[in-house]
């Protein structure tokens, strides 16, 4: 953002930096406003072209008088967030009309009959519900095929909203590679970076093709049942859009469907979290309440740093029913990592890893083999506990290739830090996370595979599954069998 003085009544070119600059926005305003430079004088413009038509060369704002504060109610700063994103190209002088009449009454946005306020109001509303929109109606298309697979769309939205809704779509499909294209910039996301890009045509986007599938899969996904309104959705949902849009078919369905989904959706809801989980869930009620943005660990240099980081992750749905994040514990300089799956109930609410059954039998066998398990540090491949509510039960429920993938970022980190000799892989979960694809186990056990940066992994069950086993001798038997795989890991530190 720059400004320049350019004529001789002093009115002030301000040249915003893209459409949705409202750091730039809100900088300008301030040193205007202090400098009792009225609205009418300033001319906002965004990019280079424009202000090179106004003559405007990059010029200071006027200096901030010393010590000079600017007294803006805090609900206005977050609204005009919003508003900005209006394709109104006179929002940028409004809010500042706007934020110059606050000076002088504080209370105007509580004033409902003012015309200025009116105005503000429904230019929130509009990209509000633009946002809404563009939630319902993004429809991917597949390029390529999996596990290459990206998928695309071509979106026009009424306002600049990609930036505002990429966060949503991250949290939608963390799984997948994505990228949404509009006229004004796109957004693009690999499973782990979100790149805001520049503006695409309609000819960007792929043509037609079979991926309706996905888009289907996404709309029933969104459409709640439980919260169904018939006359809402038609109103968001135009009659235009219905005829174009494959998942016109589906809402008679859905709608004839509604009471007998809702019902089974309502059994499958999350139960309210017990008590002591809520009381753990405060514990971390500053991370929960983060935004979007999470600190996503990539400086952390030491895994206590790393496991406060992950303690705010938003990588996938997981963290959202869960109690807490288990990160991974041990010595940073262990020389052997075990991983296992993801945290079960009473994990989850511990806050470490193994400590529930699986855990008991993990310890009894490392000991038979004379592991000490404070040597080793053991995590899990996903850090969330998965459950579906049954009652007041949370039954386990297997974490799925997305979240697997979302969730290496961590495991990734760990191993980057731990730099371990050798890495126990404790059944499929952790074997697909480590060596990145679906690997049978039952083949594969008590075998050691190196991957191509040299780190090996040795295959083995997860001690859960000793734990299924109803007949004795069998659970004798595959007990035996774990305990020797345990004793060739040791062998192997040993060396
Ligand atoms: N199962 C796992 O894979 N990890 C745990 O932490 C507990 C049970
Ligand atoms: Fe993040 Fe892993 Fe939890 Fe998903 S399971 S939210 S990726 S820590």
């Amino acid at each position: 953002m720059t400004a320049a003085l350019h004529s001789e009544r002093a009115s002030f070119g301000v040249r915003l930096a893209s459409e949705i600059d409202f750091a730039g926005w809100r900088n300008a305003a301030r040193a205007l406003a202090l400098n009792g430079i009225a609205p009418d004088r300033v001319v906002w413009t965004v990019g280079e072209a424009v202000a090179d038509l106004l003559g405007a060369r990059g010029g200071e704002l006027p200096a901030v008088p010393n010590g000079a504060t600017l007294n803006v109610p805090r609900d206005f700063i977050e609204r005009s967030e919003t508003v900005i994103c209006h394709s109104n190209p006179q929002r940028f002088g409004f809010l500042y009309r706007l934020l110059w009449r606050l000076q002088a009454d504080r209370n105007l946005l509580g004033i409902a009959s003012d015309v200025d306020v009116r105005r503000f109001e429904a230019m929130e509303k509009a990209v509000r519900r633009d946002m809404h929109k563009m939630h319902a109606f993004v429809r991917f298309r597949q390029v390529g095929e999996e596990p290459e697979a990206r998928y695309v769309a071509w979106f026009e939205p009424d306002h600049f909203i990609l930036e505002r809704n990429a966060a949503f779509f991250v949290r939608r499909f963390t799984g997948m590679r994505w990228t949404i294209l509009t006229p004004h910039a796109s957004a693009s996301w690999d499973g782990e970076r979100l790149l805001i890009g520049p503006g695409a045509s309609r000819q960007d986007a792929p043509a037609e093709d079979a991926a309706e599938e996905l888009w289907l899969t996404y709309f029933r996904n969104i459409f709640n049942p439980a919260r169904l309104k018939v006359k809402a959705m038609q109103a968001e949902m135009p009659k235009k859009y219905w005829h174009n849009l494959p998942e016109a078919e589906l809402i008679p369905t859905l709608i004839a469907g509604a009471e007998t989904s809702a019902r089974e959706m309502i059994e499958k809801m999350p139960t309210v979290p017990a008590p002591h989980h809520a009381k753990i869930q405060a514990k971390h009620w500053p991370a929960r309440n983060m935004p979007a943005a999470p600190d996503d660990g990539a400086d952390a240099t030491s895994i206590p740093e790393l496991r406060t980081a992950a303690n705010a992750c938003r990588r996938c749905p997981l963290w959202r029913d869960a109690t807490q994040t288990v990160f991974g514990e041990g010595p940073e300089d262990g020389k052997v990592i075990f991983v296992g799956e993801q945290p079960g109930d009473q994990e989850d609410l511990a806050g470490k890893p193994f400590v529930g059954p699986a855990g008991k039998v993990f310890d009894a066998i490392l000991e038979e083999a004379e592991i000490d398990r404070q040597k080793v540090y053991v995590t899990n491949a996903v850090k969330h506990f998965k459950f579906e509510p049954r009652g007041k039960r949370r039954i386990h429920s297997k974490p799925n290739a997305g979240e697997i993938q979302a969730c290496r970022w961590w495991l990734d980190k760990e191993l980057a830090l731990v730099k371990p000799d050798l890495v126990v892989a404790l059944g499929a979960t952790a074997a697909q996370s480590l060596l990145g694809k679906p690997v049978p186990i039952t083949k594969m056990r008590g075998k050691v595979v190196e991957r191509e940066d040299g780190l090996k992994v040795f295959l083995t069950i997860h001690p859960s599954f000793i734990l299924r086993i109803r007949e004795n001798d069998e659970k004798e038997a595959e007990r035996d069998r774990f305990r020797a795989d345990m004793r060739a890991v040791r062998e192997l530190m040993a060396a």
